[in-house]
């Protein structure tokens, strides 16, 4: 059976005043796209703000190891169909 993709959606302080409430929807519509190939959650900070050096990258993603920056709706959903077709 394939390794679930799994999908992090970092809601630390930074990343939530950056815009990462927006991305909460995955978590419904990941599922309702995916199905259990896919497991969507909601994660405090990933420490990736504190290594950013202008702060501005934020909201971060994570979709297995990879780590999406500024992360969108959209770019969440590409990373997803990537590792679907590998
Ligand atoms: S708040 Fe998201 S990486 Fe720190």
């Amino acid at each position: 059976m394939d390794k679930k993709i799994s999908v992090k959606v970092c809601l630390g302080t930074t990343c939530f005043v950056m815009g990462s409430s927006n991305l909460q929807e995955l978590i419904e519509t990941v599922p309702a796209k995916y199905g259990d190939r896919v497991e969507v959650t909601g994660v405090p900070c990933l420490g990736l703000c504190s290594m950013d050096w202008e702060f501005s990258k934020a909201p971060y993603v994570k979709v297995d190891d990879d780590v999406i920056k500024e992360a969108t709706v959209e770019k969440v959903l590409n990373a997803i169909d990537a590792k679907m077709k590998k």
